[in-house]
C-alpha cells in the first residue's frame, strides 16, 4: 500500500479497502506517512465521502490505534457500563447531573470526557471548579470507582485511539473536520476503545452545534448507532435542539451550581428534561428497568454526586469560586424574547475567560454567564437579560459586543423546536 495510491484512489472516487485503510492510519501512526499526504487523503475524504464499510474499517483501525479498555468486571459484579457523549453545545452541563443520576439507578457510568476548545465548554473544565477534584484517574482507580460509586467524570487515556487525537489535530488546521463519516469515526474509535457496553449520543442540531440542519445530525445519528451495533455496543442516538443554549448558566462554577439544583430536584426545565431523557434511553440501552425521575427526586443521584466528587479528591461542601467582576446587560425593548442565539452566548462565555482558544490555554473558574431570560419569556426594556461574570473585567466588552444580536425581541413568542426532537435506534 502506498500513500499515493490510496490518495489518488479516493480523490477519483474509488472505495479503498481495508489494506488501504488499515495501510494509511498504520503508515501515518508509525510516521512513514507525512503530513500532507494525509492532509490530501482527508480532503479527498471530505469532498468524496465514504461508504459504510470504509468508516466501519476507518474506525476499526483508529481502535486498534492503542489499547482496548476492559470494562468487564464491572459488569460482572452487577453494574452494566452505559456511556453518554454530545457532541458538544452551549450549556451543555448535561453529564453532571446524568452520570450519578444513572449511577443511582443500578448503571455504571464511565464518563471519560475532554476539555473545551472554542465556543462549546468542556466537562472538565466544569467539573475543575469544585476544589480538590481531580480529572486524572489511574486504569485501577477507574474500575474501583465504577465498581463501587458507579460514577466517573475524568480524562480519556492518551492510549485511547491516539491516531484520532493527532487526525483530529490535522483535520482542525485543514478544514476537514465537518465530514460526518470522519466525525463519526472519531466520536466513536474513542467510545468503542473505552470498553462501555452501551452508549446513548446526544447529537445536537442547531446555531450552537457543529451540525446545524437536521438532515445531516440525522445523517451523523445513524451512521454512529450503526458503528456503535456494529461493534457490539447497544447504541442509540438522541437528536436535541441547540439553538438556544440549555438552561441559564453558561460557564464553568456557574454550570456546576446548576447542575447541583437539578440534583437537588429543582433546576431549569429544559436541563431537567434532557437529562431525565437521556437517563431513561441509557437505562433502556443498559436493559435496566428503574425510573429515573423518582431516583432524582429521592434524593439518591445526589447522594450519588457526593460520592462521585469525593472519590477524585473534591469537596462536595466547598463554596464554588466567586468571580472578581459582575456586569449585567439589558434588554433594548420591551415584548417577548423570541430568539437567543447559542453561538453567541456560547462564544461570549468564552469571551469572558470560560473557554480557551489554543489547547493550552488556562481558563477561568468563575468566568461565564447567566441568561435570566429564556425564549418565550416576556421582557421589558431595561430589565436585565444577562449576568456575565469574570476575574478579568477588560473582557467585559468584547462579551457584550458578542451578545448583540444575541437576543432577538418582538411582539409575539415563535414557535419552538421541540428539546428532544428525534430517537435513533
Ligand atoms: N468530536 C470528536 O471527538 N471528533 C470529531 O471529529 C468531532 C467532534
Amino acid at each position: 500500500v502506498t500513500a499515493v495510491d490510496v490518495i489518488r484512489t479516493k480523490r477519483d472516487g474509488g472505495e479503498l479497502s481495508d489494506e488501504q485503510i488499515d495501510g494509511v492510519i498504520a503508515g501515518y501512526t508509525a510516521g512513514q506517512v507525512a503530513e500532507e499526504q494525509m492532509s490530501a487523503l482527508l480532503m479527498a475524504i471530505l469532498l468524496r465521502g465514504m461508504t459504510s464499510r470504509e468508516i466501519a474499517s476507518w474506525t476499526d483501525a483508529m481502535i486498534s490505534s492503542g489499547i482496548r479498555m476492559d470494562l468487564s468486571a464491572v459488569t460482572a459484579a452487577g453494574r452494566p457500563t452505559v456511556d453518554k457523549h454530545s457532541t458538544g453545545g452551549v450549556g451543555d452541563k448535561i453529564s453532571l447531573p446524568l452520570a450519578p443520576l444513572v449511577a443511582a439507578c443500578g448503571a455504571a457510568v464511565p464518563q471519560l470526557s475532554g476539555r473545551g476548545l472554542g465556543h462549546t465548554g468542556g466537562t472538565l473544565d466544569k467539573m475543575e471548579s469544585i476544589a480538590g477534584w481531580r480529572a486524572s484517574l489511574s486504569p485501577q482507580q477507574l474500575l474501583a470507582q465504577l465498581t463501587d460509586v458507579g460514577a466517573v467524570i475524568c480524562a480519556a487515556s492518551d492510549e485511547l485511539a491516539p491516531a484520532d487525537r493527532r487526525l483530529y489535530a490535522l483535520r482542525d488546521v485543514t478544514a476537514t473536520v465537518e465530514s460526518i463519516p470522519m466525525i463519526s469515526a472519531s466520536i466513536m474509535s474513542k467510545k468503542i476503545a473505552e470498553g462501555t457496553d452501551a452508549l446513548v449520543l446526544d447529537v445536537k442540531v442547531g446555531s450552537g452545534a457543529f451540525m446545524k440542519n437536521l438532515d445531516d445530525a440525522r445523517e451523523l445519528a445513524r451512521t454512529m448507532v450503526e458503528l456503535g451495533t456494529a461493534h457490539g455496543v447497544s447504541t442509540a442516538a438522541l437528536l436535541t435542539d441547540m439553538s438556544t443554549p440549555l438552561g441559564r448558566a453558561v460557564g464553568n462554577a456557574v454550570e456546576v451550581a446548576e447542575s447541583l439544583e437539578v440534583l437537588a430536584g429543582g433546576g431549569p426545565a429544559d436541563v431537567r428534561e434532557l437529562t431525565l431523557a437521556l437517563a431513561a434511553e441509557m437505562l433502556a440501552q443498559a436493559g435496566l428497568d428503574a425510573d429515573p425521575e423518582q431516583v432524582l427526586d429521592s434524593g439518591k443521584a445526589m447522594d450519588a454526586w457526593r460520592a462521585m466528587v469525593t472519590a477524585q479528591g473534591g469537596d462536595p461542601d466547598a463554596p464554588l469560586p466567586v468571580p472578581g467582576h459582575i456586569q449585567t446587560v439589558a434588554a433594548a425593548e420591551t415584548g417577548v424574547l423570541q430568539h437567543l442565539d447559542a453561538y453567541r452566548v456560547g462564544v461570549a462565555a468564552w469571551r469572558l475567560g470560560a473557554g480557551r482558544a489554543r489547547k493550552e490555554d488556562p481558563v477561568q473558574a468563575a468566568a461565564g454567564l447567566l441568561c435570566l431570560a429564556k425564549p418565550g419569556d416576556t421582557v421589558t426594556a431595561g430589565q436585565p437579560l444577562f449576568e456575565l461574570h469574570t476575574d478579568t473585567p477588560e473582557r467585559f466588552d468584547a462579551a457584550i459586543a458578542e451578545l448583540d444580536g444575541a437576543a432577538r425581541i418582538g411582539a409575539d413568542p415563535l414557535p419552538r423546536p421541540p428539546l428532544v426532537i428525534d430517537t435513533v435506534r
